[in-house]
């Protein structure tokens, strides 16, 4: 388990990150999605002990991560794949770890399986392996002291689709097993693929949280009819959720035979009447993505709402 609980990590001026909470639970795996410069990478340092937070908190199995006595066994972490010395053997960068975990010998040799690094790969060096060899040799680091929590940064980044799968595979059957994995991500098609649940960042606050299938799937109802202020008032007044669309059809969180009866109570014709599609999270994350200037999120947290009722 992972919480966050009302981190706020300042540089000058700048709130990296601003107020942010949420919970990676066991079990599952948990995106954190934003586009570049959300904040995702410093909330990820702070909870591995990169980086202090301005105020807040936040921890991996009840504990903050500094007071871990041997996190490796604990917490899996790759934070930047890019970062591991060029000069030594991915085999070397291994033994390091194993050395520095205190494990035995064979779990190198076992890693470099895991993750798909033949004997003549794991022979060379690492400033002469590809983004993705390296994220694979930062994925056998970040496995082997066995933890029961994986925090990982763009961990796809660099993967071919072969490759993207194959991590999907091994983070399922990690969380599988009860393990709890934190994998951070800009694409939202890579995060769908791969995560339970998503948190999505902007601007350095959260904007959304949920299951994915909640989040992206289908999630209540669409109803159009001529007049779309009467039917969302007969729509309030029966006790649903509504919002008029601004294109005629209305969003409610009444189910399909509600809303069909209800409209027919109120004597509006409906002229459609069907499962909304529930793309809110994806053109939220496009509008963020587009976004190139610092705005009041509140406005976007509403669209989103109304985006996720839609
Ligand atoms: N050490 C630092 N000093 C000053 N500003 C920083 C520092 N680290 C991060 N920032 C700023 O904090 C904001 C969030 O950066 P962060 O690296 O957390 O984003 P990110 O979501 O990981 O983005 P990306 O998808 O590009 O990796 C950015 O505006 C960045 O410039
Ligand atoms: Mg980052």
């Amino acid at each position: 388990m992972i919480r966050i609980d009302s981190l706020t990590k300042r540089y000058g001026d700048l709130a990296a990150v601003d107020d942010v909470s949420f919970t990676a639970f066991p079990g599952r795996v948990t995106g954190f999605l934003g586009p570049n410069g959300a904040g995702k990478s410093t909330t990820l340092r702070v909870l591995t002990g990169l980086a202090t937070p301005t105020t807040g908190r936040a921890t991996v199995l009840g504990r903050r991560y500094p007071d871990l006595p041997n996190p490796g066994l604990e917490v899996g972490v790759l934070l930047d794949a890019s970062a591991q010395h060029g000069g030594r053997t991915g085999r070397e960068t291994l033994v390091l770890a194993q050395r520095t975990m205190g494990l035995p010998p064979i779990r190198v040799d076992e890693m470099l399986d895991l993750v798909g690094l033949t004997w003549a790969e794991g022979k060379r060096r690492v400033r002469d392996y590809s983004l993705g060899m390296r994220q694979r040799l930062g994925l056998a680091t970040a496995l082997m002291g066995d933890p029961r929590v994986l925090v990982l940064d763009e961990p796809a980044n660099g993967l071919d689709p072969a490759g993207i799968r194959w991590m999907r595979d091994l983070l399922r059957g990690f969380a599988d097993d009860g393990g709890t994995v934190l994998l951070s991500s800009h694409l939202l098609s890579e995060i769908e693929m791969i995560a339970d649940d998503i948190v999505m960042i902007g601007h350095g606050q959260i904007v959304a949280s949920g299951a994915t299938h909640e989040l992206l799937g289908g999630v209540g109802t669409l109803v159009r009819a001529d007049d779309d202020a009467r039917l969302t008032a007969a729509l309030v007044s029966a006790g649903f959720q509504a919002t008029p669309r601004g294109d005629g059809a209305v969003a409610t969180d009444a189910g399909l035979a509600a809303a069909g009866e209800v409209a027919f109570c109120a004597g509006l014709p409906v002229t459609e009447l069907r499962t909304a599609d529930g793309h809110g999270l994806e053109d939220m994350f496009l509008e963020l993505t587009a976004a190139d200037q610092r705005e009041d999120i509140s406005s976007r947290r509403t669209t989103l709402a109304e985006g996720v009722a839609a």
